[in-house]
């Protein structure tokens, strides 16, 4: 026995360019690298704050590269760090080959989030050739010059990993469920029946891989699988005979492009009442507990488990991983500033793995002892089987397992016997036809239009060509159409593609999705070179027109997002719709790229969806929705946007709303069953279990804003409000006022405002918000089973307050009053009273949800009062703040002293004012200080009862603060009303319809102008008001003055 090379798992990491995504956020780079080991991370949020790793290796394929005349990414020069696929291949690949060559297993696995460059680094693209063919490339190069007595065998296979299902990629049969793997106390783990091909040159494994990809490529689209949460495994052995000594040397190289490393926080199933899907991630998530465990294994810790078991891939990787085999990772890293928390978690992962001990050996095994150690074990088996009873379920198992392993040992003895020419014979033959059809289709490419499949994954794009042959062809999931496409959506005869006269032209069957460039089609629709195809739910294709049309066309442009850009741009979703017009710094606001994003990628995930719930009968229709949060921001501030989805029943229009995380859960958990069902399976669910079914709920329609400013001037408010949904439409019309009163409830009159809300500071505000109707509510025109209720939150009220529910009528009575009060009205509550509007939700009921509840009960006093402005100590304020609250309190506090500021100039001009009138009054009528006094008093209209004790001498005075208080509350209600028509102008879409844009722009040109009329008339009007309150305060003064001096 060899002594075993005790060695750590070797970790590379490599970091790509920027990707357009990136390039198009304005990213910017957070990693550097250093003499060939050391990655420094950089907090975008926080540059000073860095991480350093070291690694083995460190790859900078961010810069410094341009492409050589045979398209390869090659450095700049020699002041380039750029490290290509050649130096990849070089340190690593050739590490791999020395193993092999050596006798020991090795393993290469790449691991990172998608898009990340596993892929590229591994497989490659074009003519960036990746780890894996050079590796295979070059040991054919090398068994050339083999020597006389010696034979070398090379097989070759590739498996994905789903689900914890096991694919075969190089088998044409597809077994329902996949393969089965199982363990052998020779061999450890190994898949069952997984096709191994004999290959004897480098074209052979070429075209194998090619083959795979495309069964890969096969799978997703017509399975409806995402490649990002697949991995792909291939399994090269590779034996030396050596023949006269009755020796072989055997290595298994294992190549593992993993699933996306992305953590699943953020599209997981948080706040759903479902699990996420239960078993997408298990490899993934028990390769890292596995990584773990022996990362602290090697630091020392006592470790009772290595979880091997618990999932496919780990089962597969036992040796990679801390056993028999010399392993290296490539950690593949994105540069930006947007992928950091990613990059971190990519990169600590990469430690961990580089402390795992690894323990390979030498694999030599004498060929005859082999032979004899086989022939002895099936003796055993065999008279094992023997001594069984003949009864029973468990004989039954037991005989089967023996059995089993009786046929596998007959099946290796065979494999050694025959010889290795006739196996490579054997599989020759087996594989011509597949060969034979890919060099035909490259023969094919050069003749004829066709189409080709555009994945969301870039490696799996322009693997499947579909030819558009002269004269007409059905396309669709009958074996009988010349073209047969798999994929959700598509109909056993889906559309006609005609090759006439050169041209070629697409005419879709009746009520199948056919969409050309984004727009859905029904006609005959001609196709010009470089067209975007989507048949069915989600295939997408792009058409390469007749030779004659090409030129040098740079097909990536036409990625995958490309697609459903457009798809998002007939449906009214564009970057510059949601608002990226407002750049900063020429910088797209990174918030609406996100949402734009999220958008576009969940476009083919809904009609994904809505297919799975129409073929199976769910009755469920989704649609995608922008929502946006400005109508629950109380200053009506422009805040972030947010998709979501919208699932209404066919049948009993019921209806939900989603969150994207819930979605994307439920898009997994559907998929499940789906791939049940089309694999003819039982798919009947419990209710509860079912990813298509919610219990039904409150559905929140649509908010309005009632500005309390008035409230501040102790001014009455009547309002009718819109309610507007989160496109900004309409849902109803909510009646609603604000009325300051006493502590008894008595309305104030209109001479009980103030001029100054600070006025009010310290006092008792009572008020009462009484919700009298509610209009027009489209939720019950819809469905006249329905209900609503209202919901709002003021102040610091912890909880939410809900009027009673009205079932069952378009224009809801509600009538209901809650009488507030703050006993000792704060700078805050005043400062927020002028700035903010109450937020008035309507939530529609449905016939068996849950009602909202009305706590109001619980939160009045024994008065009946319900208590807003109840201050909380500064320590316990302090304790509930987060830091991120800490950062947004303290805006807030700069905007409000800021806003102070104003009202104390506004106070002190008046007081000037004051000053100088009381001046001259004193200077006119001597003797008559107590003016003094009045000006003292918080409200300029004193109560009525003390109006009674004031001497008739006071009246002049108090009637300019009257009438000046007329003036102003007429401005303030003018100016309310310039805020309202603002909001809702604000709130306007332009239409989708080109030709109702002029109408548009017209109608908000009207409204623009309406504004700035009633601007300037208010201000026309205070002005006015003004000047004639001076004018008859003067002429008063005058007056007074004339009696004043004729008196003595
Ligand atoms: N080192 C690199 N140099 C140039 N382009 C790269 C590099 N790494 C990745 N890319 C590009 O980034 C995209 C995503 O890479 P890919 O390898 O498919 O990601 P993954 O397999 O991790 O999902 C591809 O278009 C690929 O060409
Ligand atoms: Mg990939």
């Amino acid at each position: 026995m060899e002594v075993p090379s005790f060695e750590s798992v070797k970790v590379a990491v490599r970091v790509r360019p920027f990707n357009q995504r990136e390039k198009n956020a304005g990213s910017r780079c957070v990693i550097s690298m250093h003499s060939g080991t050391t990655t420094i991370i950089h907090d975008p949020k926080n540059p000073e704050h860095m991480k350093t790793f070291t690694f083995d290796l460190a790859y900078w394929s961010h810069s410094g590269f341009q492409r050589d005349k045979d398209g390869v990414l090659i450095s700049t020069g020699s002041n380039s760090d750029f490290a290509g696929q050649k130096d990849v291949f070089r340190d690593l690949g050739q590490g791999i080959l020395d193993s092999a060559w050596q006798g020991y297993n090795a393993t290469l696995l790449a691991y990172g989030q998608t898009g990340s460059g596993k892929s590229y680094s591994m497989i490659g693209y074009g003519a960036d050739k990746g780890i894996i063919p050079n590796v295979c490339e070059e040991l054919f190069k090398a068994t050339e010059n083999k020597e006389k007595n010696q034979q070398y065998q090379v097989t070759f296979s590739m498996l994905e990993i789903y689900n914890e299902e096991v694919r075969d990629l190089l088998s044409k049969t597809k077994k329902p469920r996949g393969l089965k793997v199982r363990e052998d106390q020779h061999q450890g783990f190994y898949v069952d029946g997984l096709t191994s091909v004999p290959c004897d040159s480098y074209a052979q494994i070429e075209r194998l891989m090619e083959q795979g990809i495309k069964a890969r490529t096969t799978a997703a689209t017509s399975m409806n699988a995402t490649s990002s949460r697949s991995h792909m495994v291939i399994t090269i052995q590779f034996k030396q005979v050596f023949l006269d000594g009755d020796l072989t040397k055997q290595s298994i190289i294992n190549l593992v492009d993993l699933a996306g490393s992305e953590r699943q926080k953020s599209s997981g199933s948080e706040g759903d009442r479902l699990r996420e899907g239960s078993r997408v991630n298990l490899s993934l998530t028990t390769l890292g507990n596995v990584i773990s465990a022996l990362a602290d294994v090697a630091m020392g810790k006592r470790v009772l488990h290595i979880p091997y078991r618990d999932s496919v891939l780990t089962r597969l990787l036992q040796s990679a991983l801390g056993g028999n085999s010399k392993t290296i990772m490539i950690a593949a890293i994105s540069p930006a500033d947007i992928c950091y928390e990613e990059t971190l978690s990519t990169l600590r992962y990469a430690e961990r793995t580089k402390k795992i001990k690894n323990k390979a050996v030498i694999n030599t095994s004498p060929t005859e002892k082999l032979i004899k150690q086989l022939k002895a074990e099936n003796n055993r088996l065999l008279s094992r089987l023997a001594g069984l009873g003949n009864s029973g379920k468990r004989v039954a198992d037991k005989t089967r397992e023996l059995e089993h392993l009786l046929a596998k040992n007959q099946a290796r003895l065979q494999t050694i016997q025959i010889t290795w020419e006739h196996q490579l014979e054997e599989a020759q033959k087996e594989w011509e036809e597949q060969y034979s059809t890919i060099t035909q289709e490259r023969q094919m490419m050069k003749a004829f239009p066709y189409l080709f499949n555009v994945n969301e994954d870039p490696q799996l794009t322009g693997v499947l060509k579909h030819f558009i042959l002269a004269g007409s062809s059905n396309v669709g999931q009958a074996a009988s159409n010349k073209i047969i496409l798999q994929g959700l959506g598509i109909s056993d005869k889906h559309a006609t593609f005609t090759n006439m006269d050169g041209e070629v032209t697409v005419m879709p069957q009746s009520k199948c999705r056919v969409v050309v460039n984004g727009v859905p089609t029904v006609t005959k629709t001609k196709l010009q070179h470089l067209d975007r195809v989507i048949l069915g739910s989600n295939s997408a294709y792009l058409y390469i027109g007749f030779p004659s049309e090409r030129s040098n066309d740079d097909v990536t442009r036409f990625d995958y997002d490309f697609f459903q850009s457009e798809l998002a741009a007939a449906e009214g979703v564009s970057m510059d719709k949601l608002g990226a017009g407002n750049k900063r710094d020429g910088k797209v606001d990174p918030s609406v790229l996100a949402v734009f994003q999220d958008y576009i990628k969940l476009i083919p995930l809904v009609a994904e969806a809505n297919q799975m719930s129409k073929e199976l009968m769910k009755g469920l229709i989704l649609e995608l929705k922008v929502k946006n949060l400005t109508s629950s921001d109380s200053k009506g501030y422009d805040l972030q946007k947010e998709v979501i989805v919208k699932v209404t029943h066919r049948e009993t229009r019921e209806v939900w709303i989603w969150s994207k995380a819930k979605f994307i859960n439920r898009k997994y958990l559907m998929e499940e069953i789906y791939r049940h069902f089309l694999d003819g399976e039982d798919i009947g669910v419990a209710q509860e279990d079912d990813p298509f079914w919610d219990p039904v709920e409150a559905i929140h329609l649509g908010s309005a804003h009632v500005w309390l400013q008035s409230l501040a001037y102790c001014m009455k408010l009547e309002e009718q409000a819109e309610l507007l949904n989160s496109e900004g439409l309409e849902e109803a019309v909510v009646l609603i006022n604000i009325i300051p009163c006493s502590s008894t409830g008595q309305a104030y009159s209109e001479d009980d405002m103030v001029i100054d809300p600070l006025e009010l500071l310290g006092k008792r505000i009572d008020f009462q918000i009484q919700i009298l109707k509610c209009l027009g509510v489209k939720w019950l025109q819809e469905d006249a089973r329905r209900g609503i209720q209202i919901g709002y939150k003021i102040y610091d009220l912890q909880t939410t307050l809900y009027t009673k529910p009205v079932w069952k009528t378009v224009n809801a009575k509600i009538e209901e009053t809650i009488h507030f009060v703050a006993l000792n009205a704060s700078h805050e509550f005043l400062n927020y009273l002028q700035k903010n509007a109450l937020i008035v939700d309507l939530w529609g009921l449905q016939e068996g949800c849950a009602e909202l509840n009305c706590t109001q009960k619980e939160l009045t006093t024994w008065e009946g009062h319900v208590m807003v402005d109840v201050k909380t100590s500064p320590a316990e304020a302090a304790s509930q703040a987060t830091s991120n609250q800490m950062a947004e309190l303290y805006l807030k506090l700069l905007k409000l002293e800021e806003e102070t500021e104003v009202l104390r100039n506004r106070n002190r001009a008046l007081r000037e004012e004051n000053v100088l009138l009381k001046d001259s009054l004193r200077g006119c009528a001597p003797g008559q200080g107590r003016y003094h006094k009045l000006s003292n008093k918080s409200r300029i209209i004193t109560q009525p009862a003390s109006h009674k004790d004031t001497p008739q001498t006071c009246s002049p005075r108090t009637s300019y603060d009257a009438d000046f208080a007329k003036a102003l509350k007429v401005f303030y209600q003018r100016m309310n009303i310039v805020r309202g028509q603002f909001l809702k102008l604000r709130h306007y879409r332009p239409p989708d319809d080109d030709q109702m844009l002029r109408p548009f722009i017209q109608r908000q040109s009207h409204l623009l102008k309406d504004i700035g009329e009633l601007l300037e008339d208010s201000l026309w009007k205070l002005k006015n008001d003004v000047a004639l309150i001076v004018k008859k305060k003067r002429e008063s003064l005058v007056h007074t003055k004339y009696r004043g001096s004729s008196f003595p």
